[in-house]
């Protein structure tokens, strides 16, 4: 253990009562108050190490304070406040901690919650912190050493880059090659859709030839493509530099904000069309919402259930089979493969869907088949009830931002709310009579 940090060790009983006591203290206080508790192994330069990250992050420490482990003999327990750590920030630092702590604990002035996007401008906090920037290719990517490629991938990730929210997505000039590209794609899925795509992607799509120019010699617009689906649903396109975490996909849904990757095949064809219908939209946005500041392990979950329906979700129609997720109308190959014998179709159960592994490299050896989307927007509505949050979030759709509700004031607006809807609906209904 570092030596001159012993001098400054007081002792504290419990980070809970600690973090209580302090934030009482802050009360007055302007500047917000993260702690964190982490473990450390006593050897030498331990804590210097974890020290630096601290530097490293330009994380600034108001207090702390050092105790024996209860657990290990071996270990040292920290408690750390730290002034104004939140969001990416803090998300990032976590992670470096990662790597030199033992355990660590956050009690962030919301009770410990990850943090969250609240309104839809905040996208804008994460956009950039994609895990690939899509300029990089790995040096297996056939493209790794072709330079018109790679700078045609890097200019296509620097509009994502520089994107703001409100602002339009600028318009792209497709090359010969690409339209080549898309016009392969297009004219060999649209052969297969009738028979398999689901009855929404197949109402939709002439919606979009006509609308968005979608065409076998048009590479179509994200910015038309986009107020189109506002129009429909209420969805956008935001483009995005490279992949994003989880966590911040599946917030971006929350708001009705899809982020689209230069895949343009794949998210054009694949995912626009769905996200126009109305019923598929609310599917996807509850997904969203049931990831707002929900524990790792349930982000886990919540980006299978993803994986298992919007990418490559099945659903049943008049007796048979359709396909509705965007892996699967954007792939000529699985499309077809989807809907033989060959693979094993389970129904669609968000306990045992959120759990089973899945190939990313390969057709998938099992599907899962929704009844309808209603009634998996339903399913997963009882299976987020289950995650472990201390307040329940509801999406505003005039602010475009999410409400927490954790206030009786907060629940009784929502009541007053639903009041004049149910008002509006008797209404209506007795116009009927
Ligand atoms: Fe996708």
């Amino acid at each position: 253990m570092d030596a001159g940090f012993a001098g400054k060790r007081k002792h504290f009983d419990s980070s809970e009562d600690l973090y209580n006591k302090k934030k009482h203290q802050g009360d007055n206080d302007e500047k917000t108050h993260t702690s964190i508790v982490f473990s450390l192994k006593e050897e030498v330069g331990s804590l210097a190490r974890a020290l630096k990250l601290f530097e490293d992050h330009k994380v600034n420490m108001s207090h702390i304070e050092s105790r024996p482990s209860r657990r290990s003999k071996s270990e040292y327990d920290f408690y750390v406040d730290c002034e104004e750590l939140q969001g990416p920030k803090l998300t990032k630092f976590v992670e470096a901690l990662k790597g030199q702590a033992l355990s660590i604990t956050l009690h962030s002035e919301d009770g410990g919650v990850p943090w969250f996007p609240r309104k839809i401008a905040d996208l804008d906090k994460f956009a950039n912190r994609v895990l690939s920037y899509g300029a990089e290719l790995d040096s297996d990517h056939p493209g790794f050493t072709d330079p018109v490629y790679r700078a045609r991938r890097k200019q296509f990730a620097d509009i994502a880059f520089n994107h703001k929210h409100g602002e339009p997505i600028p318009t792209v000039t497709y090359t010969e090659d690409e339209i080549k590209t898309w016009n392969k794609v297009f004219s060999e899925l649209t052969k297969l859709y009738p028979s398999h795509a689901c009855r929404e992607h197949n109402y939709v799509w002439p919606l979009l030839v006509q609308n968005c120019g979608y065409r076998l010699d048009n590479i179509p617009q994200q910015e038309v493509v986009s107020k189109f689906l506002k129009e429909c649903s209420g969805f956008s396109l935001r483009p995005v530099a490279g992949l994003l975490s989880s966590r911040d996909f599946l917030a971006g849904l929350a708001f009705r904000v899809f982020h689209a990757t230069q895949d343009i095949v794949h998210e054009l064809i694949g995912h626009v069309p769905l996200f126009a219908d109305p019923d598929f939209a609310q599917f996807s946005q509850e997904i969203g919402l049931a990831s707002l500041g929900a524990p790792d392990e349930w982000i886990d979950k919540l980006a299978t259930l993803y994986w298992f329906t919007v990418e490559f979700g099945l659903c049943k129609e008049n007796g048979d089979v359709k396909a509705y997720g965007a892996g699967l109308l954007s792939s000529f190959g699985e499309l077809q493969y989807c809907l033989t014998e060959e693979p094993e179709k389970r129904p669609f159960e968000p306990e045992k869907t959120a759990a089973q592994t899945y190939p990313i490299t390969k057709y998938q050896p099992i599907y899962f088949v929704a009844d309808s989307f209603q009634s998996a927007k339903e399913k997963v509505r009882e299976f987020a009830a289950r995650i472990p949050r201390p307040f329940s979030v509801r999406y505003n759709p005039y602010t475009q931002s999410v409400e927490v509700l954790d206030s009786k004031d907060q629940i009784l607006k929502l009541a007053n709310d639903i009041r004049a809807d149910v008002s509006t609906l008797q209404d209506a209904l007795n116009k009927f009579d």
